[in-house]
């Protein structure tokens, strides 16, 4: 990068965006343990509560504790790029702002267009996955919907109601204006953690070890004649989408207390208690109930329902249903901001950066989105769309592990505050294991991602090129 645009990038910082961050200045209020709650909070959903059943049914048996394992690492490393990015360049923190700083404009666009994909997609996934503990909860009292009303066309149905009308809702609630707060949160992470610790006080006392054979039923990986992906590895590329929303911890560099300290902590903390719980958990699972059984849209639950604790399984749906609404909250506020904030500098309409008079929210953002993941939501199948976010998430991934090492070569001087350790070893086994786990995605998820990217292109060079604000300051 040259020094001009790293210039632009201390303009760009002071003057233009500020859009992870709340108008009156911040106060340096989060303490290590709030950072590491911020993350598990934003972390722990469909992926864990959903994704582990559709992924041990079908493409890693018993072994899907090995995939989490494997997705886990591969986050690990991403995450020591990001906590050294984050407490580098600062404010911005997110990747669009770490890849203008490392790469330029164009990459930063690249990767706030990705993120909009990551961001969109994954709250209409967790729609899905809330909407299959919504019915499960609804049919344990008697009032289960329709197939037709809970599924996508593709799966047999017409639409999948609750998960459409969910993102209504929740539209609603962020054009009124939504301000999450750290407690808040935190009581939302106890509710979700409290879930998981009643099955696993259930679940510890019914294993039978015999469930766990055979280990690894379809191998460590391979391509069917219809496309799909299977085995251990391409289960790992499927769970990854429970570690996605880690980064958000990243976006609070400026509300740390000591950024140095507590940032690599809350990153890497909740990364490692999110793996060790979603071990735990996706062990118990397919040693409760035969792996073949947990195609289900939830599979945590069901598993209880059929160990015979109905009332077990009722409370852990409800859990669910509390804790996934805040995880796709958290999402689509992040996405109308990421928009919000693109538009502001200019490389999308300024028609998106509108703010309406009453309620001080972008109204305008907020309705569009949410009738386009509202839809998504209802006619998409989860597996699909968790496949897409992980693409998404995962090139991420490499560009900030990428953007880790050149800013070293190109900046070596500017103030880290946290260094990774052995860099660029360890940014460069974050390279690898995130570009495999993309390898090991379907083909038609590698179309529709390339696809969107070359939208984003076209996007750019029509429009945004000609209209940034961040190349005029410069
Ligand atoms: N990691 C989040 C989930 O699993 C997105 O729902």
């Amino acid at each position: 990068m040259s020094l001009q645009s790293f210039r632009a990038l201390q303009i760009f910082r002071t003057k233009h965006i500020s859009y992870d961050l709340p108008e009156h200045g911040l106060k340096r209020c989060l303490s290590s343990w709030d950072l590491a709650f911020l993350g598990i909070g934003a972390i722990i959903g469909t992926g864990i509560f959903v994704l582990t059943g559709i992924a041990a049914a079908t493409q890693s048996g018993p072994a899907i504790v090995l995939s989490f394992f494997i997705a886990g690492f591969a986050c690990a490393f991403a995450a020591l790029s990001y906590a050294e990015l984050a407490a580098a360049v600062g404010g911005c923190g997110s990747a669009y702002g770490y890849s203008y700083a490392a790469f330029g404009e164009l990459a930063a666009f690249i990767i706030g267009w990705d993120l909009l994909l990551e961001y969109a997609i994954s709250v209409a996934a967790v729609a899905n996955g809330w909407s299959g503990y919504l019915n499960n909860a609804l049919t344990n009292m008697g009032f289960g919907l329709p197939d037709v009303l809970t599924k996508a066309p593709q799966l047999g149905g017409i639409i999948n109601l609750p998960a459409a009308g969910i993102i209504l809702l929740l539209m609603c609630v962020l054009i009124m204006g939504v301000k999450q707060s750290a407690k808040a949160n935190n009581a939302m992470v106890a509710v979700k953690l409290i879930t998981i610790l009643i099955f696993i006080c259930v679940a510890a006392f019914n294993v039978n070890p015999d469930l766990w054979h055979p280990f690894m039923p379809f191998g460590w990986f391979q391509t069917l004649p219809d496309g799909k992906t299977t085995g251990v590895l391409a289960g790992a590329s499927l769970v990854f989408f429970a570690y996605v929303g880690f980064d958000a911890v990243s976006t609070a560099t400026e509300e740390a207390q000591n950024p140095q300290r507590d940032l690599p902590f809350g990153l890497i903390g909740s990364l490692a208690f999110c793996t060790f719980i979603y071990i735990v958990v996706s062990a118990l699972l397919t040693g409760v109930v035969p792996y073949t059984d947990l195609n289900v849209s939830s599979p945590v639950a069901h598993a209880l329902t059929l160990l015979g604790f109905t009332w077990a399984s009722a409370l852990i749906s409800t859990g669910v249903i509390a804790g996934l609404t805040t995880v796709m909250l958290v999402l689509y506020y992040g996405l109308t901001r990421i928009i919000y904030a693109m538009s502001r500098d200019g490389l999308l309409s300024p028609f998106f950066s509108q703010v309406h008079e009453k309620t001080q929210t972008p109204v305008r953002v907020i309705v569009l989105c949410g009738v386009l993941i509202s839809l998504i939501a209802g006619l998409i199948p989860l597996g699909e769309l968790a496949e897409l976010v992980n693409i998404g998430t995962l090139a991420a991934f490499v560009l900030v592990c990428f953007g880790a090492i050149v800013l070293r070569i190109t900046q070596p001087d500017l103030p880290r505050p946290f260094r990774t350790p052995f860099s660029p070893l360890l940014p460069v086994l974050g390279m690898l294991s995130c570009g495999a786990l993309m390898a090991f995605l379907p083909a038609i998820t590698w179309l529709r991602f390339v696809v969107w990217l070359v939208i984003g292109l076209i996007v750019y060079f029509v429009y945004s090129i000609h209209n940034s604000k961040l190349a005029k300051a410069s």
